[in-house]
């Protein structure tokens, strides 16, 4: 079952809680929450408090990304102002803090994710893979919605499911970069479930049709011409 996460970093932040009903209405499974620090990536998005907002007005399941630096100092208050999934970078903080950060999401009964940037191999998750909900390859450099798919983290994204299939297989696999209804089946077939999608929902005006594309096309085979 493919869960379509749209990512409200294309959404229109003057009218956030009427763009997250329209994907709610338009069947979407998740929100993706971009959260940017400026530091560990070279832009600044939402933080803590618009969680808590978006918390209070949908009862959608909201799939929080954080390109922050360190982020096991901000985990905490992430869960306490609403997320059902904490993301966070393996590269953005030291290991042992990455176990206590873990730790801390699963303690408060919160899912919980480890993000890797294109140029990160998926080896680095190995010593975390069987404490973890959910794996996220970045197939953009992450900052920034609208970029192009890399379509070199294909076989990553392949690597990275056969290795999940044997440490931890019920765990998800969320790709986040350029997908949209071309690159959706390359994605799928590399062994992706949840897919992020922000300017190919976001950047449509009928995002019931634009949900509707993803999941079509997350059904059919792949065409590598693309
Ligand atoms: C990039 C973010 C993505 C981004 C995706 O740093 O993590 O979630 O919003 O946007 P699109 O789908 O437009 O590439
Ligand atoms: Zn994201």
């Amino acid at each position: 079952m493919i869960k379509i996460a749209p990512s409200i970093l294309s959404a229109d932040f003057g009218k956030l809680a009427a763009e997250v009903a329209e994907i709610r209405a338009a069947g979407a499974d998740y929100v993706h929450v971009d959260v940017m620090d400026g530091l560990f990536v070279p832009n600044i998005s939402i933080g803590i408090p618009v969680v808590k907002s978006l918390r209070g007005e949908t009862d959608m399941f909201l799939d929080v990304h954080l390109m922050i630096d360190r982020p096991h100092r901000y985990v905490g208050a992430f869960c306490d102002a609403g997320a059902d999934l904490v993301c966070f970078h393996v590269e953005a903080d030291e290991p042992q803090d990455l176990l206590a950060a873990i730790d801390e999401v699963k303690g408060r009964g919160k899912k919980v994710a480890l993000a890797v940037k294109p140029r990160t191999p998926a080896s680095v998750l190995l010593p975390y893979a069987d404490k973890l909900d959910m794996a996220l390859v970045m197939t953009v450099e992450p900052g920034f919605g609208g970029q192009s798919f890399m379509a070199d983290q294909l076989p990553k994204i392949r690597g990275l499911r056969a290795l999940l299939d044997q440490m931890n297989p019920g765990c998800d696999l969320e790709v986040d970069g350029g997908i949209d209804p071309n690159t959706a089946p390359l994605v799928v077939d590399a062994g992706a479930n949840v897919l992020v999608a922000g300017s190919a929902v976001f950047g449509r005006a009928d995002r019931s049709a634009a949900v509707e594309a993803l999941r079509m096309a997350s059904a059919v085979r792949p065409n590598y011409d693309v």
